[in-house]
């Protein structure tokens, strides 16, 4: 993320060595997972910055179809629900195809100090959605 620059689009068809391998690796990607903190009631301005220049070109952005799922974390008692739902809304507006429900983790420091059954279920949750539907997506191409 740091190598990012900022988003201009006038760089769009000759983006730095770093756009380029974040749009490769997306596109060579089965699926994608992010995980994300909440900031200031939204999602970092850093992730937004790299989901921008993964949304171009349009039609052809390496997000367009790729399975997602979103997952975050905080310290705060609401787990950064509202960065969750920004992100999503965000891939959704690319063309990502955004799967299953993901899940935003409250608390975090607490749930993490120990092993959490309910946290590893909702995580395996996540991880095999993204399989199934990445298996399906390769199945039909
Ligand atoms: C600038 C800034 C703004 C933040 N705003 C929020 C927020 O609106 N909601 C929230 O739940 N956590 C917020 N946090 C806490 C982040 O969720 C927390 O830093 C993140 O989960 C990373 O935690 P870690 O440093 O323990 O890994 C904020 C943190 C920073 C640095």
């Amino acid at each position: 993320m740091r190598d990012i620059p900022p988003f201009d689009e006038d760089t769009v068809e000759t983006p730095s060595v770093a756009v380029a391998g974040l749009r490769s690796a997306v596109a060579g990607a089965d699926a994608v997972l992010i995980a994300t903190p909440e900031y200031n009631g939204s999602i970092p301005g850093t992730l937004k910055n790299a989901l921008d220049w993964g949304s171009r070109p349009g039609a052809t952005n390496a997000f367009r179809g790729q399975p997602v799922a979103v997952i975050g974390a905080s310290p705060g008692a609401f787990g950064g629900v509202w960065a969750h739902e920004e992100t999503r809304k965000i891939l959704g507006i690319m063309g990502a195809r955004v799967v299953g429900a993901g899940f935003s983790l409250g608390k975090a420091s607490d749930r993490l100090a120990a092993p959490d059954n309910e946290l590893l279920g909702q995580m395996q949750e996540v991880v095999e959605t993204l399989v199934s539907e990445a298996t399906a997506r390769t199945q039909t191409a």
